[in-house]
């Protein structure tokens, strides 16, 4: 049986608040949020309520051992049609939240009750879906332990919410990447597949180092050999060699992303080979030093799908971007954009309007 949601509106709106023509990208939150806890072995008080804190105990388990997952999804408002907001593929957010909800020992959250909660939110707040060009309604549905308890067990208690905000481009120019080698994101067998907080948390470190060398972000490799390319800080990552588009294969250290998914998919079908295999960074510099490395790309949700400029390692700098051309990531990037704000069709089926 789905939950009941039950709504107490915001009294007033903040919407004022909201200059399209300067949107940034996550400082500014919706009227509304959805919560849900986890009680008693079961989901419970599903509730949306005006956006505002929320108050825990110091102990919150969550907090001290990493009981914390989350996802990202955006919804978009066509600028032709006033009434339909989308969302892209919001079903395979609910699926990959309960995976890592298994991983990390987590109840899972029901889909069905994702996408009515999803839904739900959304219509309430439907004015905050930026109409204009690159605009887009961030989601952000998230569960934390709420135990107040220190010792390191999984929690028995968990919140389920979702919030919303609305964002512009999270990056604004091309990227240039530091090839990552002292430090690793994840290692076989562990939690690097989820989206659990402290995998973003274990980025910072080293993406502020990379940013003091001039980088904007870093190029995460194996923790092994540091020779294999796995992802971003942020998102996942494309190569194009020659006409031949490379992704990095998932070995369960990476996240699977619905962005890389949908343009792996989708170059497909635009007729383009896509291989996904390992990519080690010296085949990158190789065919970057013979002119076949055409373009690199990084795709996730807040980043859409942004071009790197060029990439670095033992304190060389390889730039893609000069000499290159970035035809294949502006065809697949549009193709989802188009998709997206149903002005083509949707051959897949991802398109869900409310
Ligand atoms: C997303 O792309 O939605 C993410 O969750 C990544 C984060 C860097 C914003």
């Amino acid at each position: 049986m789905s939950l009941e949601i039950t709504i107490e509106k915001a009294k007033v709106s903040r919407i004022s608040e909201f200059d399209p023509q300067n949107i940034g990208f996550g400082k500014l939150f919706t009227d509304h949020m959805f919560l849900c806890d986890y009680r008693d072995g079961e989901w419970q008080n599903a509730r949306i309520v005006p956006y505002g804190n929320l108050s825990m105990s110091p102990a919150t388990s969550s907090i001290h051992y990493g009981q914390s997952i989350f996802e990202g999804m955006k919804a978009y408002a066509s600028l032709e049609n006033d009434h339909d907001i989308t969302t892209f593929r919001p079903m395979e957010n609910a699926k990959r939240l309960n995976r890592s909800a298994h991983r990390m020992a987590m109840p899972s959250f029901p889909e069905e009750d994702f996408m009515n909660a999803l839904e739900t939110l959304l219509n309430l707040d439907r004015q905050w879906v930026p109409r204009i060009e690159g605009g887009a309604l961030y989601i952000r549905p998230y569960m934390f332990a709420t135990d107040d308890y220190i010792g390191v067990k999984p929690s028995d208690t968990y919140t389920f919410a979702i919030f919303c905000c609305p964002v512009g481009p999270y990056y604004n120019k091309a990227l240039r990447v530091k090839v990552e080698k002292e430090y690793s994101r994840a290692a076989p067998g562990g939690v690097g597949f989820t989206k659990c907080s402290g995998n973003y948390a274990s980025a910072l470190h080293p993406t502020r180092e990379a940013q003091k060398e001039g980088y904007d972000q870093i190029l995460w490799t194996d923790p092994i050999e540091h020779k294999w390319v796995e992802e971003t800080g942020t998102t996942n990552f494309f190569a194009v060699i020659n006409n031949s588009i490379v992704t990095p294969s998932l070995t369960g250290t990476m996240l699977a992303g619905i962005t890389r998914d949908s343009v792996i998919t989708g170059l497909k079908h635009l007729g383009y080979t896509v291989d996904e295999r390992p990519l080690s960074v010296d085949e990158l510099i190789e065919e970057q030093q013979k002119g076949n490395l055409k373009e690199l790309f990084i795709t996730g949700t807040a980043a859409t799908l942004m071009n790197l400029e060029g990439f670095g390692r033992d304190g060389e700098y390889y730039d893609v971007l000069t000499n290159g051309d970035t035809h294949i990531s502006s065809e697949i990037k549009d193709f989802l954009d188009n998709m997206k704000l149903k002005k083509s069709e949707d051959p897949f089926g991802w398109v869900h309007t409310i």
